[in-house]
């Protein structure tokens, strides 16, 4: 394992990411961590991320010295490489040399570890308050910049390593080269992680957990139940049940996913109910978006326990008691959820398959280590379709929270359809991969004038929000070829009753958020 220091402010996850995009394992720790513990879960090498502080300020996190005597490689990016800096006996200034966005980057020794291979003018993402002005003894400078004279340094021997900037950014043109020169140069690593290891080793532990008892599932759709129901099916089979709410506000052909590829080829055992009606009724009358979020969200919770209590019961008769539930967490939730404080609350956001807070049973999350790309990695090496595995995001409650104003069975019909030809048109001009996710909103509360055929109409605009992302954090609008969106606009407005005007979303995220509400 390679640990990384999380320093706050993400860059630790991304760090970690482009670890494991090398073949090598990578979890992350709190800086918090006392350093004995984290040399207790024996790491092969060790990262500090970058971070908002500056090492000079009152409560700046600190590092215990012993990190860099314990003959565990490590590699300090930005802030971790200052605080390497003043921790082994370094000069770090507050001198107003700050440096912020693209870098040129000098490399001034041949033969470094760390930058061997890669040119000697590189471009590097910087962004710093305080600089190093003397690396400590025992260090070599290997590269400068034309504001900072010690961007990066080595000490070979003790294999200790750092550089001033980010190279996990894709801005730094040979960041990742300079990390796998880390990994494999500097801390002897070999790249042989892969997710089929995952699988093993993930199944094996699963039937442990398990043993004979049973469990069961969530399945809303989306690529992480999927796959953690599929892993988990493979371990125990018939013990396992899905349940599958059909909440009426999926897109077309979504439900007959489910039902039909997904358990072709798991052969899960599946519990489909439907509950159009009773959502339905439930949002009536209601437009406001935090409160039809809410709504989802109880009605959800109470349709998967009332199938849940029938499993129970059923499964009552046959012996053994059901005792797990399967949730499809990530590697990103469970760091999240260690380190939030106080951060605003934008959206409630639901997961369809989420757990209600009450529940009593045990969690199997055979997903928890796993970044998004690997997910789909496991999906695929268990063999499930395409489609599935491919899927782009959706949000857990639906259609609901596209259609801007309240929502109803005509409303929901007329979106499909909209929805289904922006879906065809981006996959027929092989869009699917570059685009993150295409939202196709309904202006329901919204009418404007048009002519069809010869006469006036008066109908409601369809909005196309296509956005590319790399985590959904942030979000830019996606150029789409002009002829591709013609060609939407032009079956949407033809093909779709009371819609008589298609329009594109052009905002990035931040400011819009990606769904309309
Ligand atoms: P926003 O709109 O917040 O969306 O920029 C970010 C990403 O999250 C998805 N999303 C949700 N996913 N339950 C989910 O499982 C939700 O309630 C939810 N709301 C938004 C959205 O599609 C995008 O990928």
């Amino acid at each position: 394992t390679v640990l990384v220091v999380d320093f706050g402010a993400q860059y630790a996850q991304l760090i970690a990411r482009r670890v494991r995009e090398a073949r090598v394992y990578s979890e992350i720790v709190p800086s918090t961590m006392p350093v004995a513990e984290m040399l207790a879960k024996n790491p092969k090498a060790i990262i500090l991320s970058g971070g908002p502080s500056s090492v000079y300020e009152e409560g700046a996190p600190r590092l215990d010295r012993a990190i860099f005597e314990a003959g565990v490689p490590v590699f300090g990016m930005c802030y971790g490489f200052q605080l390497m800096a003043i921790t082994l006996g370094g000069t770090v200034d507050d001198n107003g040399a700050r440096e912020y966005g693209r870098t040129p980057l000098h490399v001034t020794k041949t033969g470094s570890t760390l930058f061997e291979g890669t040119p000697t003018e590189q471009s590097v993402w910087m962004s710093h308050g305080d600089a190093c002005s003397a690396a400590p003894e025992g260090f070599t400078v290997t590269a400068s910049t034309d504001v900072v004279p010690v961007a990066a340094f080595e000490n070979d021997e003790a294999r200790l390593y750092g550089v001033q900037y980010h190279p996990e950014v894709l801005h730094s043109t040979h960041g990742q080269q300079i990390l796998e020169h880390f990994l494999y140069r500097g801390a002897g690593l070999a790249p042989t992680w892969t997710t089929h290891n995952v699988v093993d080793e993930q199944i094996a532990l699963i039937k442990a957990q398990v043993g004979t008892k049973r469990a069961i599932c969530g399945l809303s759709g989306g690529v992480d139940s999927a796959v953690a129901a599929a892993l988990v099916q493979k371990a125990i089979g018939s013990q396992l049940t899905c349940v599958y709410v059909d909440h009426g506000l999926m897109r077309q052909g979504e439900t007959e996913q489910v039902e039909k590829d997904f358990v072709a080829a798991t052969g899960v055992k599946l519990k489909v109910v439907d509950a159009q009606e009773r959502f339905l009724s439930a949002l009536k009358g209601v437009s406001d978006p935090e409160e039809k979020r809410k709504i989802i969200g109880r009605e959800f919770i109470r349709v998967f326990e009332q199938a849940q209590a029938e499993i129970v019961a059923e499964a009552g008769e046959h012996g053994e008691s059901v005792d797990f539930l399967v949730q499809g967490t990530l590697y990103p939730d469970v760091v999240e959820s260690g380190g939030g404080t106080g951060t605003a609350n934008i959206k409630s956001h639901h997961n369809v398959g989420g757990l209600p807070e009450d529940l009593q049973f045990q969690l199997v999350e055979p997903l928890r280590k796993l970044f998004k790309d690997e997910v789909r990695m496991v999906g695929q090496e268990l063999g499930l379709p395409e489609e599935i595995v491919q899927r782009q995001p959706f949000p857990g409650p639906g259609l609901g929270i596209r259609i801007v104003g309240e929502v109803t069975k005509e409303r929901l019909d007329l979106l499909r359809e909209a929805d289904a030809i922006a879906r065809e048109e981006l996959t027929a001009a092989g869009l699917d991969r570059e685009i993150w996710q295409c939202p196709v909103v309904l202006l329901a509360d919204v009418r404007s004038v048009g002519v069809q055929g010869d006469g006036r109409t008066y109908g409601h605009p369809i909005v196309l929000r296509p956005v590319s992302s790399e985590d959904a954090m942030t979000a830019d609008w996606s150029r789409l070829p002009y002829e591709v969106l013609a060609k939407i606009s032009t079956r949407i407005t033809n093909e779709v009753r009371d819609v008589n005007r298609v329009v594109l979303d052009v905002t990035s995220k931040p400011p819009g958020t990606i769904e309309w509400e």
